[in-house]
């Protein structure tokens, strides 16, 4: 029998009341991620990713809240829990990168008063032993001369070293699962190279689970094991990293793909997907991604995809696969035809 997952997410929705109305913004996402595993979750912005990392710990905005789905993590339902409850797991068994790396840091204090805050408020080390603890971990997250950079203010330290301590506080009590929010899209390319390092690097010698929102494929590639592609809120499709980059199901990720970098020739520009994604509350009665899709038919139109397998741990929501498909055979990131359209298609 397997094992249970570490964190099981199902059915989740989260939005926010706007006047006497509520807006889902994410729409029934399911995923899980097992002990040890870096599930990423990949999408373009406005897509629902954050929303969905903050609904776990109950970290979302007013006036958003978690309407419905179960969250259990080590099979506790945290979506049942109250703040109280809560508050020991934030930065406790589970660390968190957010999304907004000017607002993590406390521009007041040093990094290792910060470090040291945490290291108190969670019970784990108290005064000289928390600073020893301090600098043991900017040395784990490779800062320089660990000892002297624990008294610097956050501005005295460049984007990369700044990364790197909050990572380090992310990790200061030892987590199972690291939740981490485009955790380098505000640094420059070399240095988000390295943090990327350091993750993997991080990940292997702590066995730590983690969350890894990205709006990067090449993030994905070199950083995750599974990964699910949101659009709309809604997880569009899920698949083991080699399935994803093998046989990419959905029209969505397929334009994804084909926007990153490496798939441009050289001197051409990089191809987005035309159109944006709907503004929550927009997101009507049939495939969100259809106004915006290359592969879109009648039906499109007028029906909602169901989260259908389309192989092995392989999940695409797409009327292109009518329920039961396997695309086992499937290689290249040509769009695959539905069987009924094979025939006398024109263009
Ligand atoms: N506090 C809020 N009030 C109203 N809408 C919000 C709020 N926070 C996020 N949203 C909306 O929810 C959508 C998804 O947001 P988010 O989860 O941040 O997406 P992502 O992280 O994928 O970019 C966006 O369209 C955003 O405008
Ligand atoms: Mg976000």
């Amino acid at each position: 029998m397997a094992a249970a997952p570490l964190l099981d997410v199902d059915g989740l929705v989260t939005g926010f009341e706007a006047g006497n109305r509520f807006v889902p913004v994410v729409r029934g996402v399911s995923f899980s991620i097992a002990r040890g595993e870096t599930l990423a979750l990949v999408g373009e912005s406005g897509s629902g990713k954050s929303l969905t990392a903050l609904s776990i710990l109950g970290l979302v905005p007013p006036p958003g809240r978690v309407a419905a789905g179960r969250i259990l993590f080590e099979e506790v339902d945290l979506a049942t829990l109250d703040e109280r409850a809560l508050q020991p797991l934030r930065g406790g068994r589970v660390g968190y990168v957010f999304q907004e790396p000017a607002t993590a840091l406390n521009p007041v204090f040093t990094i290792g008063d910060q470090i040291v805050e945490t290291l108190e408020v969670h019970g784990v080390a108290y005064g000289a032993a928390a600073r020893t603890a301090a600098v043991d971990l900017l040395a784990d997250v490779a800062v320089p001369e660990p000892a002297r950079r624990l008294d610097a203010y956050p501005h005295e330290l460049s984007g990369g070293l700044r990364q790197r301590a909050l990572i380090a506080m992310a990790l200061a009590c030892g987590p199972v699962l690291l939740i981490a929010d485009e955790p380098t899209s505000a640094l420059d390319a070399t240095v988000q190279a390295e943090i990327l390092d350091l993750l993997r690097g991080l990940k292997a010698r702590r066995d730590l689970a983690m969350l890894l929102i990205t709006h990067d494929f090449g993030v994905v590639a070199h950083n995750a094991d599974r990964v699910a592609v949101m659009y709309a809120g809604q997880v569009v499709e899920q698949a083991a990293v080699e399935a994803l980059f093998a046989a990419p199901a959905h029209p969505y990720t397929r334009a994804l793909l084909a926007s990153m970098p490496d798939a441009v020739p050289r001197g051409g520009r990089l191809p987005a997907i035309p159109g944006a994604v709907p503004l929550p509350g927009e997101f009507g009665n049939a495939c969100a991604f259809a106004p915006r899709c290359a592969a879109r038919f009648d039906a499109c139109d007028r029906e909602a995809p169901a989260l259908v397998s389309v192989g092995a741990g392989h999940t695409a929501r797409c009327l292109l696969y009518p329920a039961g498909t396997d695309l086992g055979e499937a290689t290249g990131r040509q769009a695959p035809v539905r069987a009924d359209q094979r025939a006398g298609d024109a263009r």
